[in-house]
């Protein structure tokens, strides 16, 4: 059973900043942020509003050809792992890269989750696909939300 679906309005950049506070919140080691959009749609912002949230204290690089970038707890709440699958050519790369080392004990914020097969089955996902609001992206965002079996109660 998945824990529904919602949906959420991120008019502004404040929003986008409060939204990763809601998120960062009730984070459990083991979750993952499947942050799905296009090009520009909003992901590294949002995932860097969450990092912040958790107690990252300075900039976050995008991880477009890192792939990966990890942030050790303290001084986040819990660790992390930030990746942008964008780059992989083939979901098996994952393994290559350790991605399951990295996520040992850490929560995962994944942009392009469907770049390296979609994280959707666990039940640990809370899926977040960002779209415009408008015409105009310039206008804001909206996210829609879905969390798996995980999730219930716990939806951001
Ligand atoms: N809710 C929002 N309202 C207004 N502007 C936003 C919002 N979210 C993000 N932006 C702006 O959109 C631009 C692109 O955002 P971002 O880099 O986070 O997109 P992305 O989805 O990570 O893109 P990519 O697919 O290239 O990694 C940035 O200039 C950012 O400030
Ligand atoms: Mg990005």
């Amino acid at each position: 059973m998945s824990a529904g679906q919602v949906s959420v309005a991120l008019p502004d950049l404040d929003a986008v900043g409060a939204f990763g506070k809601r998120i960062a919140r009730v984070l459990r080691p083991g979750d993952v942020v499947a942050l799905s959009g296009g090009l520009g749609a909003g992901k590294t912002t949002l995932a860097r509003a969450i990092l912040a949230s958790l107690g990252h204290p300075g900039e976050v690089p995008s991880p477009t050809f890192t792939i990966i970038e990890s942030y050790d707890a303290p001084p986040l709440a819990m660790p992390a792992v930030h990746a942008d699958f964008y780059r992989l050519e083939d979901p098996a790369e994952i393994a290559e890269i350790g991605l399951d080392d990295y996520r040992e004990g850490a929560v995962l914020i994944a942009e392009w989750p469907e770049c390296a097969g979609g994280f959707a089955h666990e039940p640990a996902c809370l899926d977040i696909t960002l779209k415009p609001r408008a015409k105009d992206a310039e206008e804001g965002r909206i996210a829609i939300v879905k969390g798996g079996s995980d999730w219930l109660g716990r939806m951001p």
